[in-house]
């Protein structure tokens, strides 16, 4: 007999199922019978009488689900958390449970309003005391658990629950004595199971596979070696029973379609207070500053969603609305994270967003010293393609050549410091590397309504092939802003694939480059192999370009082309020979347009002029594409990925190409600035210059 342990129940002689506010309830309002749910209640009371004293709250009228006891609140000692329920429906049965708790000699400990936490339903304590695991994620708030780690004095480790089907952490989750864990890992997102796995060795975990889990197999009432709990499957009995556990089985059907089962209808108010466990909670939490135009652009919802996605909390302490049109919304949130690394990613991904911290808060960014070449100390900032900012010694500064996936070394001068983005292989020893996520902001203008609007239409995403007439509108748009940059003095990169050959594009790019609208052109060995090919034999990949057939002998056309060029030492060589006489590369010759050929391990030649030392080759990209205002890609999607992550945000990008993926992939950067066309890129380059040529004999007529 272990009488000295004490379990609150609540008879149901109000129960039914009135409302919705779990995926079990649905479809079953009003369909649970009273009778049979009261047959099984007293079932479940008679069971447990023989191994604790049952103590009973009175039920009520009008809050039906008050049966499940877990829900009152958490003991500890004589120290109990009062519920803070997340529904309405269920806050009537606070003051029933807070008037239950001080008649019988507890301390009860209120959590502010608006913090939701549904007691021991969602705070299970490791059995033998050592600390209590806590859950949040649908009723339960991240942030009341450092209210309950200091209140009971206890260590919380915080799990966050994924399923819906699994709201409060008793539904899957259920620690038995001696160390044991009965619980559902896919109700868990994966930094919590990895806390659990952490906690838990391998041998003291039993699984539950969907099929009793649903059944609500972890929602077992555990006193010492007894197990009770819904009928459960064969199995899964046995691997309990293994451990030296005594299962008892009981029908609760009547229950489960409130979404409850034992556990639920049970609360221990005996919870044996230890000597060695103290407070201890690795929630953190912090407040951002946000600003710009929060709602309309949809800043605010993707901000919060990233917090919750990753595991977070979020309370918004302000929200400051601009009301003209043209005036920037500003919002302090306080964000909560169950340890410190889940608050770095989620910082990080928010200062991408463009969230910052609040100015009093601001503190210098964390630098660690290079010491193995081409190395960085561990957890550096990685960067981003956004214009950032670093703060040291109180002074921010921005952080020079801004490109994704680098670290920022910091250097010291006499007028204070500089920042640059640099890639891990670079780094010397000696040098200090950004640490972590302190100091750190990135830089968006707050773009107006009227800006916006105007590169919405610019910055068409496509989700599907675009429509005839759309391809037509953005490539007028594009034929104009190229037109625009020209005439600045701007700069276009073109980073193009063989396919531009196959498909006829060549004449026209040829023209883009002869009218000054393209600054550089990077691709690989085929695209300059294919372009010649044409020029000199007037085959690509041996298929003569003006009647579309195979011309015999031609497969060894490409081979004799590159052995041409080879002979002649380089392309300029054969250009300056006159062995080349037409086309891009001709083109690029004539014309002083830099170009650039990153080779490939499937490269034929290859031309003397492709680069196949890679880090050279993207040296040389990097080097090309400084200060371009206009990116186009045409058909070729690893020269175009490894471009865009050489290249700062605020570079205009547009992707062509006949495959949806591609195109959702490259101009899918979170940038506003990219454009994606899924057309046949042959196609694309005549209308471009078609567009341009009619933007000329506009010009021509205006200035006639
Ligand atoms: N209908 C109740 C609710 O959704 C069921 C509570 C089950 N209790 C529990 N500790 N899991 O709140």
């Amino acid at each position: 007999m272990t009488q000295d342990i004490r379990i609150l129940m609540c008879a149901p002689d109000h129960y039914d199922v009135d409302y919705v506010i779990n995926p079990w309830m649905e479809g079953n309002i009003h369909k649970s019978s009273r009778e049979r749910a009261v047959e099984q209640w007293e079932k479940l009371y008679g069971i447990i009488k023989e191994y604790a004293t049952v103590d009973l709250v009175t039920p009520q009228k009008g809050v039906p689900d008050m049966v499940f006891t877990a829900n009152a609140g958490l003991v500890l000692g004589d120290n109990v958390v009062l519920s803070r329920f997340y529904h309405p429906e269920r806050q009537g049965e606070e003051p029933f449970f807070k008037e239950w708790f001080e008649e019988n000699g507890f301390t009860v400990y209120e959590l502010p309003k608006d913090l939701p936490f549904e007691g021991a339903g969602d705070a299970l304590f490791d059995r033998e005391g050592r600390w209590l695991w806590a859950g949040y994620g649908f009723r339960s708030e991240l942030d009341s658990h450092p209210y309950i780690a200091r209140w009971l004095d206890t260590e919380v480790l915080s799990l966050r629950l994924i399923d819906n089907r699994f709201y409060h952490l008793d539904t899957c989750f259920c620690p038995l004595a001696n160390g044991y864990l009965l619980y559902y890992p896919q109700a868990f997102d994966s930094y919590s199971n990895r806390l659990i796995e952490m906690r838990v060795p391998e041998e003291r975990r039993i699984i539950v596979e969907e099929p009793d889990a649903v059944n609500f197999a972890c929602n077992a009432v555990n006193i010492n070696d007894v197990v009770i709990m819904n009928k459960i499957t064969h199995d899964l009995e046995q691997s309990i029973t293994d451990k030296g556990f005594k299962v008892i089985q009981t029908p609760l059907t009547e229950f489960l379609k409130a979404g409850g089962a034992a556990k639920c209808l049970t609360l221990r108010v005996t919870e044996p207070i230890l000597d060695d466990v103290h407070a201890n909670v690795t929630v953190t939490s912090r407040v951002i500053k946000m600003e710009g135009h929060l709602l309309d652009s949809g800043l605010m919802n993707r901000a919060l969603d990233v917090v919750v996605k990753e595991g977070g909390s979020f309370k918004v302490l302000n929200f400051d609305l601009g009301v003209e049109r043209q005036s920037p919304s500003t919002a302090e949130v306080r964000i909560s994270a169950p340890s410190v690394e889940v608050m770095d990613d989620i910082i990080s991904l928010l200062i991408d967003l463009g969230a910052m911290s609040l100015p009093e808060k601001e503190s210098d960014a964390n630098l660690e010293t290079v010491v193995k070449a081409g190395v960085s100390p561990d957890d550096f900032y990685v960067t981003t393609i956004y214009p950032t900012e670093v703060r040291v010694n109180g002074y921010w500064e921005r952080v020079n050549n801004q490109r994704m996936d680098g670290a920022i070394v910091i250097e010291e001068t006499e007028e204070g410091f500089t920042a640059s983005c640099k890639l891990l292989r670079d780094l010397e020893v000696g040098e200090k590397v950004v640490i972590g996520v302190e100091g750190i902001r990135t830089v968006r203008s707050p773009q107006s309504r009227e800006q916006r609007n105007q590169t919405q239409e610019f910055s068409f995403m496509s989700g599907g092939v675009s429509s005839e007439r759309r391809v037509e509108l953005l490539v007028e748009q594009i034929a104009w802003e190229m037109r625009h940059i020209r005439d600045q003095g701007g700069k276009v990169a073109v980073v193009a694939g063989p396919v531009v050959i196959h498909t006829g594009g060549s004449e026209h790019l040829s023209r883009l480059i002869r009218d000054g609208y393209v600054q550089c052109l990077l691709g690989g060995n085929a695209i300059a192999v294919h372009d010649m090919e044409q020029s000199i034999m007037g085959t690509s990949l041996g298929v003569d370009m003006r009647k579309g057939t195979p011309v015999s002998g031609g497969h060894r056309h490409h081979l004799k082309v590159i052995n041409v060029v080879r002979r002649a030492g380089s392309i300029t060589d054969a250009v300056n020979k006159g062995l080349v006489t037409k086309g891009i590369m001709y083109e690029c010759v004539k014309n002083n347009v830099p170009f650039s050929l990153a080779g490939s391990i499937r490269d034929d030649g290859p031309l003397p002029d492709t680069q196949m030392d890679l880090i050279k080759a993207q040296e040389d990209y990097s080097r090309l594409l400084k200060g371009t205002d206009m990116i186009i890609m045409l058909s070729t999607m690893l020269h175009s990925i490894g471009v865009g992550n050489m290249t700062p945000s605020g570079v205009k990008m547009v992707c062509v190409d006949i495959n949806p993926a591609v195109v959702t992939k490259l101009s899918d950067r979170g940038s506003v600035e990219s454009v994606g066309i899924v057309t046949d890129v042959g196609l694309f380059l005549s209308l471009l210059t078609q567009q341009l040529d009619k933007l000329t004999n506009r010009y021509q007529l205006s200035v006639n």
